[in-house]
């Protein structure tokens, strides 16, 4: 792995009326133009955690942090969000706390015209974007007039014109319909290739996981229980049954066919399913 871009260590996190500990003593790095995806049952910590890494805990939601967080060279646990202003875009599990304007362009032009850049600048991102997304047609649209899945399509648009150096998503694709999650997809992973963008997203859907990541964390009760490739994760099988994790399709066939006594490699993608099965 090369240089980290996020570099968390022994962080423990509360929110101001919880009784106990969040995070519990959580260490990760993610490398610079790579891509981290958090899994793990619901309430385990991973908004938390990218609340944490955004420095939005404790500084906008009230709470305590304890531990190191460094985000491209910015100590988060001292700074807060204020020190990664233009650095990290944040995109919620929740679109509707994120549309603020009376219009899809607007809402688009926001986060390029707040860093202060230049109006063709804006037009030109803004124009990516819609073309990256097939957005042409939300344009004049009012965003409280969009359906859940828009506004979350819309929310990651306005994110990706403040061409952060560091993405946070949370469960980005939970709202969308397969084509959105596909040009999402595409899209963070162009930025990834091509500007070195670093990723960290929460994500239930594991078939999209396993095809985007390069290492995935699973998390468990506020701690990572298990990191590393989708593949060497989802190759440890008691793990993945402990920690509740849903495998991918092509790696539950590996399973069931390891259990029947057959010594089998696991695919996590659909492709190496066909090569690993002989297909
Ligand atoms: N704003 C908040 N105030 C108080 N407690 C919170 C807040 N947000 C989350 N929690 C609690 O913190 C714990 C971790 O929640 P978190 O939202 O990080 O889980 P998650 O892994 O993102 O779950 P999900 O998959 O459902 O999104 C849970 O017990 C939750 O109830
Ligand atoms: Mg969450």
């Amino acid at each position: 792995m090369g240089p980290s871009s996020v570099v968390v260590k022994d962080l423990y996190a509360r929110y101001a009326v919880s009784e106990s500990w969040v995070l519990k003593g959580v260490n990760l790095a993610v490398g610079r133009g790579s891509m981290l995806v958090l899994m793990g049952p619901s309430g385990c910590g991973k908004s938390t955690l990218l609340y944490a890494i955004a420095g939005l805990l404790p500084w906008v939601v009230p709470g305590e942090v304890k531990g190191e967080i460094v985000v491209e060279g910015v100590d988060v646990a001292r700074s807060g969000y204020r020190g990664l202003a233009g650095v990290v875009g944040i995109v919620y599990q929740n679109p509707e706390m994120q549309v603020v304007t009376r219009s899809v362009y607007e809402e688009l032009a926001m986060a390029p015209e707040n860093l202060g850049l230049p109006k063709e600048e804006v037009m030109r991102r803004v124009e990516w974007v819609v073309e990256a997304l097939d957005l042409e047609r939300y344009l004049n649209r009012d965003p409280q007039s969009l359906s859940g899945g828009e506004k979350q399509l819309i929310a990651i648009a306005s994110v990706l014109t403040m061409r952060p150096r560091v993405l946070l998503l949370d469960e980005p694709t939970s709202m969308l319909d397969h084509k959105g999650a596909r040009l999402v997809l595409e899209t963070v992973e162009q930025l990834k290739r091509e500007h070195g963008l670093t990723i960290i997203a929460a994500e239930h859907r594991v078939e999209w996981a396993v095809e985007v990541a390069d290492r995935v964390a699973v998390m468990s009760d506020g701690a990572i229980v298990m990191e590393g490739s989708p593949e060497e994760v989802f190759s440890r099988v008691e793990d993945v049954e402990r920690y509740g994790v849903r495998p991918p399709g092509a790696a539950e066939v590996a399973y069931e066919l390891r259990r029947r006594g057959f010594e089998v490699r696991v695919p996590v993608r659909l492709r190496e399913a066909f090569e690993v099965f002989g297909l």
